[in-house]
């Protein structure tokens, strides 16, 4: 028999939540929903209301100011939890996207960028999950039955979310929204953040040529 166990975990795979100040989450839904009205298409009569995602640059745009202080800084205090030594870093990317009822968004990652995420605008009840899938395939090679799920030993899991949230995960993570079962539209807008100076200093070699004999 033994007489002490330990369980180590190792390469953990984070997600982060944040939840926003209720005066930014107002600012940000407010000039979302602005936003919306002016470069949505208008619907087509007799048909139902199709899915939309907006350009992809709203981090440039001036009404999206909030979100940008939002985005960056959720995203220091993940670098920093991370212990990560730069903090200089971009948005490259951030755009609406828009479910309505019975529409998905089908399991993906984002690539060439270090963290990716969402902040929620708004989440109908039935329409308010975000899905994680485990990377590692090789997990999935042995499967064998399990007398619980939970975050412990699931290739999937599934993190609720709500309006005013704001959720960060490594770029490579794969992720997927499962069918809006509400009844109104959900609304979220996705983000990218990379280091600023990648090219430039981070990925030149770690290690120095020694020259001496
Ligand atoms: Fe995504």
């Amino acid at each position: 028999m033994f007489h002490d166990q330990q369980t180590i975990k190792l390469f953990p795979c984070p997600v982060w939540l944040f939840d926003i100040n209720s005066d930014s989450v107002e600012i940000v839904n407010r000039n979302t929903m602005a936003t919306i009205e002016k470069m949505r298409p208008s619907e087509k009569e007799g048909q139902p209301r199709q899915q939309w995602q907006s350009p992809n640059d709203l981090h440039t745009f001036p009404e999206f100011e909030e979100l940008n202080n939002i985005i960056k800084s959720t995203a220091s205090d993940v670098l920093k939890q991370q212990g990560i030594e730069t903090d200089a870093f971009l948005i490259t990317g951030c755009w609406i996207n828009i479910r309505p009822p019975a529409h998905d968004h089908p399991a993906h990652t984002h690539p060439n960028n270090y963290l990716s995420g969402c902040y929620y605008v708004n989440t109908p009840e039935g329409g308010d999950c975000i899905v994680f899938r485990d990377p590692k395939m090789e997990t999935n090679i042995i499967a064998p039955p399990l007398t619980r799920e939970d975050q412990e030993n699931s290739r999937t899991i599934m993190v609720p979310v709500r309006s005013g949230m704001v959720v960060l995960f490594p770029s490579w993570l794969p992720h997927l929204v499962p069918p809006n079962q509400g009844n109104i539209e959900r609304v979220s807008i996705a983000f990218n953040i990379m280091f600023s100076s990648y090219g430039e200093t981070i990925s030149k070699p770690l290690w120095t040529f020694d020259n001496n004999p």
